[in-house]
């Protein structure tokens, strides 16, 4: 069991933003319901809002959540208060109005400052929290900070280096989001406590793994921030690659922070330089396939006329390292495609010698394939081949499965386990300053080249030119 997290003061920054209501108060309001989590917030953002209107705007919020009753609504008034933020970007006032809010509720002094922000106004949030003397405390101070962390290599080094200027590292919580899920988790689980699959994780026994991400819903409203980032700088030198990173990495000394991240940071340095040529970019037209009335990308609120921005990005990269040299490691990420998929596949290598023959084939040698399905249906699959019954020897490839849903029920949502981890002061799902620069570094090649965007068609599976490029990708061909 988990020691009670110390009671605290939650200060969200943009607090009636998307993030903050879908995302932050269900969590906060999960937490504080079932893992006895002691917490004040205090919502700050550009609104001109009283408390109350605050509690009222949340109470809906926890409704559409799931949590309507008495004891949410509960909660709300007890629990949150909102500050309007002045517009001149100085928090002395927001210092203050915590400070009042601490001595009323008896707090200790240890404080969460969460960035639910969008990006380009971390830099002064950051300034303005450290000018106020918010980067300390009587207890801790912990700052969240939101993806994308910088837009390229270097803005996300000037970044560190102002947030460096205010706070500790150890101080600092960036979130990707998809470390918090528990199948992401459960990857290292996989490897490290099952050494049955460990033994075969290498180029030996590997001959190629592909990450898939896969969302079928489009961009939606977020248009003006996607426009801006696109599939590279949004989904791939994050989720991705911090997917990557945990199915690639060395055992580490121990589960400690430090430990993990620096084994993640080992795989981000021996990525070979990325080559702009096996990458292919998409973005989707209007719908086709399984999405016959989602909007062309082009045509959504936000979007710049003729954009290019890509909204599918597929890549192939190497690991030059002893562990992995040589074997391709497939990422692919979309919005719009046909179906929604978070999965690694990691197909073995076959069996050296044919002593099975089908048919017609002159030598059936099926790899065995491993998929693990981060979401929606969380589990894992494996492929093996077994005998046909009867006077033949003719093979069969069946799946053995495992399921979360019925093995354990509710997972917890992601954002539930992260803020848990900032209360409590556990940094190892968190991105390091160094982790977050190598992924920059690695795709600053790619942001810097002009690479045609080609259309496809939304509900499908991406571009025709990807299963060109990614011929050594029979999964994905399989899928689409
Ligand atoms: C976010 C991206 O980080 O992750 C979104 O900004 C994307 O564009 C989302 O839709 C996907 O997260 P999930 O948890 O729904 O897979």
């Amino acid at each position: 069991m988990r020691a009670r997290p110390a009671a605290h003061a939650f200060v969200v920054l943009g607090a009636t933003g998307d993030l903050a209501t879908r995302k932050l108060l269900p969590a906060l309001y999960h937490l504080s319901a079932d893992h006895g989590l002691e917490t004040v917030v205090l919502g700050g953002g550009t609104r001109d809002l009283g408390d109350e209107e605050f509690r009222r705007r949340s109470r809906e919020a926890l409704t559409a959540a799931g949590y309507g009753g008495e004891a949410a609504a509960a909660w709300c008034s007890r629990h949150l208060h909102y500050f309007p933020l002045p517009a001149d970007g100085n928090f002395g006032p927001l210092a203050s109005r915590l400070a009042a809010l601490e001595a009323q509720h008896s707090l200790p002094g240890n404080r969460v400052l969460y960035l639910a922000l969008p990006p380009q106004a971390f830099p002064a949030a950051i300034s303005g929290l450290g000018a106020a003397g918010l980067a300390h405390s009587r207890g801790w101070t912990r700052l969240v900070i939101e993806k994308p962390f910088g837009s390229d290599l270097a803005t996300a080094g000037a970044l560190n280096e102002l947030v460096h200027h205010h706070f500790t590292e150890d101080q600092v919580f960036r979130i990707d989001h998809y470390l918090g899920k528990e199948t992401v988790q459960n990857l290292l689980v996989f490897r490290f406590a099952n050494p049955l699959f460990e033994a075969s994780w290498n180029r030996d026994r590997v001959a190629r793994v592909e990450i898939t991400v896969a969302e079928d819903s489009g961009v939606g409203t977020r248009g003006r921030y996607y426009d801006g980032a696109g599939a590279i700088r949004d989904m791939l030198q994050s989720h991705l690659t911090q997917l990557l990173t945990l199915v690639a990495m060395e055992a580490p000394v121990s589960m400690a922070a430090d430990a993990v991240r620096a084994e993640k940071v080992k795989v981000l340095r021996s990525i070979r330089p990325l080559d702009p040529a096996a990458v292919v970019l998409g973005q989707y037209a209007a719908g086709g396939g399984t999405a016959p009335t989602l909007p062309a990308y082009r045509d959504l609120d936000g979007v710049a006329p003729g954009s290019n921005t890509p909204t599918y990005a597929a890549a192939t990269l190497f690991v030059d390292n002893w562990r992995w040299q040589g074997i391709p490691f497939h990422l692919r990420t979309g919005k719009g495609m046909r179906e929604r998929l978070t999965q690694v596949a990691v197909t073995f290598r076959p069996p050296p010698v044919c002593l099975y023959h089908g048919r017609s084939d002159p030598c059936v040698a099926h790899s065995n394939v491993l998929y693990l399905d981060l979401q929606p249906d969380e589990g894992f699959r494996l492929e093996i081949e077994v005998k046909e019954p009867g006077p033949t020897s003719r093979l069969r490839t069946v799946p053995l499965r495992f399921a979360y849903a019925e093995a354990f029920g509710r997972v917890p949502e992601a954002y539930e386990t992260l803020l848990l981890d900032v209360v409590e002061g556990d940094q190892t799902l968190f991105v390091h300053a160094d982790e977050v620069e190598e992924s920059w570094r690695l795709y600053q090649p790619l942001l810097d080249s002009d690479l045609p965007v080609h259309a496809y068609p939304a509900g499908s599976w991406g571009p025709a030119a990807a299963r060109d490029l990614l011929l050594d990708a029979p999964n994905w061909a399989a899928g689409g």
